[in-house]
């Protein structure tokens, strides 16, 4: 019996769906956190995204040069092992699939599982085989520090204030982990639904000082929900506070200024070639 002719062999079916499907799947599971990897998956895209420096065009998802050591021992980024293991098997499963469009399609894959918007997301990452085009520690934000900090970081990556707080309302996901931030708690009720939560209790609760021997973070009434200092700063800082009003009040404007947002998020620094419209066919969603 003679094999298909090779042309035909090497003819790889790239099917994203099937790939969808198979991220969506791996999602619940009874004994993780809340329930779901979803929230981790979000934090996996977003970090794997925000080493991107605009003004020299490096860093972000391009290279999946978190698989790497230093970046993968960045203090930002513990905990995330848990997130690119899980994904392992389906990068087995579909070879033809590089990391960086994993990493950044799980997210993608995660937000529209829990219940968010759809995420315009185009393939074409490329995989770095080392960790020296790791960018340098420090490009993601400090969850202890202020405004001012948070629009150094992200107004690096070309984001303005209005996409700052969309792109924050992902803290309506998961939670804060001991052993990963020395932080603690869900910032919501339910931790893995996306939603405007964030943003109604930012503008609702009372938050004070948490009493404990822990870093500086805020709880509300219930004591059972957190915010970090950085959250805090949305409400506090004139300029970041009207977006958190409107969110508030509309999370259908909320969910589409976020589709946008984590969109630029995880194509800032993709190489395209000239005409190409970046992350405008999103592959249709998993059955
Ligand atoms: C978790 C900080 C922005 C998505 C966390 C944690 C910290 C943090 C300290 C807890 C990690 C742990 O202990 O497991 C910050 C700071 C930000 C920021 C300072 C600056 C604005 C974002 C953005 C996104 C995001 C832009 C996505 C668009 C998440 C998610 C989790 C998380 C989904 C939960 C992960 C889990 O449940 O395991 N963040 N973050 N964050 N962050 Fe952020």
């Amino acid at each position: 019996v003679f094999g298909a002719p090779p042309a035909q062999k090497e003819a790889v079916k790239r099917d994203y769906g099937a790939v969808r499907k198979a991220i969506a799947d791996l999602l619940e599971a009874d004994e993780y956190d809340d329930g779901s990897f979803g929230p981790i998956l979000v934090r996996l895209a977003w970090h794997s995204s925000g080493s991107y420096d605009k003004a020299t065009n490096s860093g972000g998802s391009n290279g999946a040069t978190m698989r790497f050591s230093p970046e993968s021992d960045y203090e930002a980024n513990a905990g995330l092992k848990v997130a690119r293991d899980l994904l392992e098997p389906v990068k087995a499963k579909f070879p033809w699939l590089t990391y960086a469009d994993l990493y950044t399609l799980g997210g993608v894959v995660a937000v529209e599982e829990m219940g968010g918007p759809t995420i315009p997301w185009k393939e074409g990452r490329s995989d770095m085989d080392s960790g020296n085009a790791c960018g340098p520690d420090g490009r993601l934000p400090d969850a202890s520090l202020d405004q001012k900090h948070l629009r150094d970081i992200f107004y690096r990556m070309g984001f303005n204030d209005q996409e700052i707080v969309a792109l924050s309302g992902a803290h309506a996901l998961g939670r804060c982990h001991a052993d990963r931030s020395g932080y603690v708690n869900p910032w919501t009720f339910a931790p893995t639904t996306f939603s405007n939560q964030y943003f109604t209790l930012l503008r609702d609760e009372k938050w004070s000082k948490k009493k404990w021997k822990g870093p500086l973070q805020y709880e509300d009434s219930s004591k059972q929900l957190m915010m970090l200092p950085t959250d805090m700063a949305l409400i506090w800082d004139k300029k970041f506070k009207p977006y958190v009003m409107e969110y508030a009040s509309d999370e259908e404007k909320f969910f589409k200024d976020f589709a946008a947002a984590f969109s630029k998020l995880l194509e800032n620094g993709v190489p395209r070639t000239q005409g190409e419209a970046p992350a405008a066919a999103s592959p249709a969603p998993a059955a």
